[in-house]
């Protein structure tokens, strides 16, 4: 194969080529998450710890996940939205301090996904769509304080984002979408070049339980890679350097046929 792009990719950021990285040379660490700002409504989302849902076992769930792309109208609930996001960015423990390998304290979370150093360096943004109690529009979770806060109530915009991902127009019946933004610095400041294939692989594991629960809730999820990058950060007001979209998937309740 011909050099190219995805070639000097892995190449460049294996180990022996890295940068000092910010947390080495002594560089106060970035915010956990990136604070809200704007006049948006807060949206409390219901307590993962009181959460009476399905529960069909891992592996059903496992056997059962198919990619879904037809959804039926009904809703979910927001006790339903409260357990995919706790499932897929939920904040188990915070600000707890570590000695890094720098020798200085570092802040992390621990949640209910993998990532790279527990840098968890990901905002969700959701179009909601159906969700009881929720109006429509599009929403950032806050995931230190299990929150919504309200971005923009135009509820034409599922339509626009299924547009800018390459035409999935399939998309605009979902319930929620969920779009995963890479918020670049907190994953860089430990692992700078690197940290670009940790984002893609902490992806991977997020969308991963949103398939799982979302089966085990009745649900059907669907990944979304095909987007148009710099339509979609267009619309999220990203700069697609500091902040990209990363991923992207959707969910509804189930037709019958998918
Ligand atoms: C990284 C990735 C990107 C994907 N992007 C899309 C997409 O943009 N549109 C779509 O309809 N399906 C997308 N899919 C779903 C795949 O098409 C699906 O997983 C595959 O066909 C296997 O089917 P299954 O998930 O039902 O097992 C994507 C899946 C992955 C893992």
């Amino acid at each position: 194969m011909k050099n190219n792009i995805g070639i000097e990719f892995i190449e460049r950021t294996k180990y022996r080529h890295l940068s000092e990285s910010d947390q080495a040379k002594g560089v106060e660490q970035p915010p956990l998450e990136q604070p809200y700002t704007g006049e948006g409504k807060h949206i409390d989302l219901p307590d993962p710890k009181t959460l009476d849902l399905p529960d069909i076992g891992l592996r059903n769930a496992i056997e059962r996940r198919r990619s879904h792309r037809t959804f039926s109208r009904q809703p979910l609930t927001m006790d339903e939205l409260s357990y995919l996001l706790w499932c897929t960015q939920g904040v188990q423990r915070s600000a707890s301090k570590t000695q890094s390998a720098g020798g200085f304290e570092t802040l992390r979370t621990i949640r209910t996904v993998p990532s790279a150093g527990a840098r968890h360096a990901f905002l969700t943004y959701l179009f909601i769509n159906h969700v009881d109690g929720i109006p429509s529009g599009l929403y950032r979770f806050v995931a230190l304080e299990h929150k919504l806060v309200e971005v923009d109530l135009d509820d034409a915009l599922g339509k626009e984002i299924g547009r800018r991902c390459l035409d999935q127009t399939w998309m605009a019946n979902a319930g929620v979408i969920f779009i995963w933004v890479a918020d670049v610095y907190r994953m860089a400041w430990r692992y700078v070049e690197r940290g670009y294939r940790y984002m893609l692989y902490d992806a991977g594991h997020v969308c991963q339980n949103l398939y799982l629960v979302a089966e085990s809730i009745g649900c059907g999820a669907c990944a979304i890679g095909a987007y148009d990058d710099d339509a979609m950060n267009e619309l999220l007001n990203l700069d697609g350097v500091e902040q990209f979209v990363v991923y992207a998937a959707t969910v509804g309740k189930k037709a019958s046929t998918s």
